[in-house]
């Protein structure tokens, strides 16, 4: 992991940022206010069923009860992921601690911190709103297969996955809940962590485009090949989960196995169309970088 001088330097400001201002468990949101469930946690029209048939069958009580549980759900999946990610990132620290600077290590440090204290937070929220844990993302075919290939390779791998996790779902968290109408607690909450995941996605860029820039061109294309699936991975699951049936205190209307009807709401007019909008600066870099078409 070489970086160059313009890079070293963003790092510096990084770690100077972090140290500056940290997250605060106990104040990032007044917890004791509690969330207020006749405000929505996200807007409807980032609902996973809205424009569909199905969406317009449910209840006004329904439709709440789904926004809900999808914000569940992207609060687990920052759960599980961000409590592997001080294990894989103390663990590049210790395998690789004569060849990383000093700075990149302290980041290092720093950002598995960062992660530990979200997790606390996340499973606070899901607490205080009474919400489900998820399971982890696994269940998403072939998906275990795909992250267990990371452990064996250049700690670029284990960045540049994260980045676009850490970046499709910031997207996803800000679009949706940065509004007026949505709960006060959750949205700060939101913002608050956008915040240090700013600084993390920033690091990584310049971690993976520093290598991209030395990197000899067949190993550029193997990396960029590996991350192909990665990137349909995340775009299906940042646009519908089947285990939502799960939750449902009614019978949801997309049964967790019907491969059709979930393709069916992946490529819905209006998913296509939120992608299109939300996910577009990541798409693009992907796009640079050859990862996908
Ligand atoms: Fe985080
Ligand atoms: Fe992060």
């Amino acid at each position: 992991m070489v970086l160059n001088e313009k890079s070293h330097k963003t790092v510096k400001t990084l770690i100077n940022a972090s140290h500056r201002k940290l997250l605060q468990l106990d104040t990032v949101v007044p917890w004791a206010d509690g969330v207020d469930l006749n405000k929505p946690p996200k807007i409807e029209e980032a609902g996973w069923l809205y424009g569909t048939p199905y969406w317009d069958a449910l209840t006004p009580a329904q439709r709440s009860e789904v926004l809900w549980l999808e914000t569940a759900r992207d609060v687990s999946y920052f759960i599980w992921l961000e409590q592997s990610l001080p294990e894989l990132y103390v663990g590049y620290v210790n395998k690789y601690h004569g060849g990383l600077s000093d700075d990149v290590r302290e980041y290092l440090m720093i950002f598995s911190r960062e992660e530990i204290v979200h997790t606390l937070m996340f499973r606070r929220y899901l607490e205080t709103a009474k919400l489900p844990l998820w399971s982890h993302p696994e269940n998403i075919p072939n998906f275990s297969k795909f992250e267990d290939q990371l452990a064996g390779k250049h700690p670029v791998y284990g960045i540049i996955w994260n980045l676009l996790i850490e970046w499709f779902a910031e997207l996803n968290s800000i679009y949706q809940t940065q509004h007026d109408i949505i709960d006060p607690l959750t949205r700060t909450m939101f913002r608050e962590h956008h915040t240090e995941e700013l600084r993390h996605i920033a690091f990584a860029r310049h971690v993976a485009e520093n290598y991209f820039a030395n990197a000899p061109a067949g190993e550029i294309d193997e990396v960029s090949d590996f991350f192909k699936k990665g990137y349909v991975f995340l775009l299906d699951e940042y646009t519908y989960m089947p285990e939502i049936a799960r939750f449902t205190s009614f019978e949801f209307p997309i049964a967790i196995g019907d491969t059709e009807k979930i393709k069916e709401i992946r490529n819905s007019p209006n998913n296509l169309r939120l992608n299109e909008a939300r996910f577009r600066d990541v798409r693009e870099w992907c796009q640079k970088y050859k990862i996908i078409d």
